[in-house]
């Protein structure tokens, strides 16, 4: 896969798969940056814009944020000029409407998606995922308090700001987040196989053979079998070609 002119790559998969993080890797080999959704909208909630103020309900429930307003957000997102060679989607699009609404703006950019790639996790490595998770409140990395030994004082290794946890981690939400995508999510993986885009990734391993594999199927780098096999203290560490 190579980047150019309005290429878009999208990371699809359920609440927790790794999506966030695994778009960093991608967008760092790709040389593009990566937007969330989700960051947007938690950015348009701190500044208590008109978004952020209608998203809150919903996104503390689980829901997910209706069309018109999260297409609108993205949309417009990529057209600033931090995005003119493309972007890492993260998060979006997340309903079959919202993924025609982007086929349609990319198409009038002469652009188009060049990769759905699907995070595959099962729901109980999921939700084992779920509680350890530190979001950076700066930079928005993400860290996990067993897999990452993070500092005492909860500040970011990246940029040093705080650490938090995130207040749709808890339990019930994260059980309605995981509903929502079987229900309006799922469906979008056929928008994209029928399109001849869509590719399929194991995340459920640790976060290094997650990268290989989802380098390896954009065609950008790395093998899961130059791998080395992961161990509690040791996440798994990759050998370059
Ligand atoms: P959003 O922020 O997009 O949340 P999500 O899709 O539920 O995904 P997450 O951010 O929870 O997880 P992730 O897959 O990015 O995993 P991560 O890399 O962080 O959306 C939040 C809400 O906003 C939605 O519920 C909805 O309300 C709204 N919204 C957003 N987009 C929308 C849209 N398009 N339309 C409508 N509404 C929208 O990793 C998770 C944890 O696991 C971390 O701790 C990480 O360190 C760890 N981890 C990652 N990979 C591994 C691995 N391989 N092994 C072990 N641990 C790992």
């Amino acid at each position: 896969m190579v980047a150019g002119r309005f290429s878009v790559a999208l990371l699809i998969g359920p609440p927790d798969a790794g999506k966030g993080t695994q778009a960093r890797y991608v967008g760092e080999a790709l040389g593009i940056r990566h937007v969330a959704s989700g960051d947007l909208l938690r950015e348009h909630r701190q500044r208590d814009t008109p978004i952020g103020l209608t998203a809150r309900a919903y996104m503390d429930q689980g829901d997910l944020v209706p069309d018109e307003l999260v297409v609108q957000m993205v949309i417009e997102r990529l057209a600033r000029p931090d995005a003119a060679r493309g972007v890492v989607l993260d998060g979006f699009p997340r309903t079959v409407c919202q993924a025609r609404a982007l086929d349609v703006a990319l198409a009038e950019r002469g652009g188009r998606v060049t990769a759905a790639l699907f995070l595959d996790v099962p729901t109980d490595v999921l939700v084992e995922r779920l509680s350890g998770r530190r979001v950076c409140i700066g930079c928005h990395s993400t860290f996990h308090v067993v897999l990452q030994q993070l500092p005492f004082d909860s500040t970011c290794p990246h940029c040093g700001d705080r650490l938090v946890q995130r207040a749709d981690d808890i339990p019930s939400v994260v059980t309605r987040r995981v509903a929502v995508y079987q229900q309006q999510t799922a469906p979008v993986l056929d928008h994209y196989r029928v399109r001849g885009v869509l590719r399929r990734a194991d995340a459920s391993s640790s976060v290094e053979l997650t990268r290989a594999r989802v380098l390896e199927q954009l065609g950008l780098r790395e093998s899961p079998e130059l791998c080395s096999e992961p161990t509690e203290r040791n996440p798994g560490h990759c050998v370059s070609r």
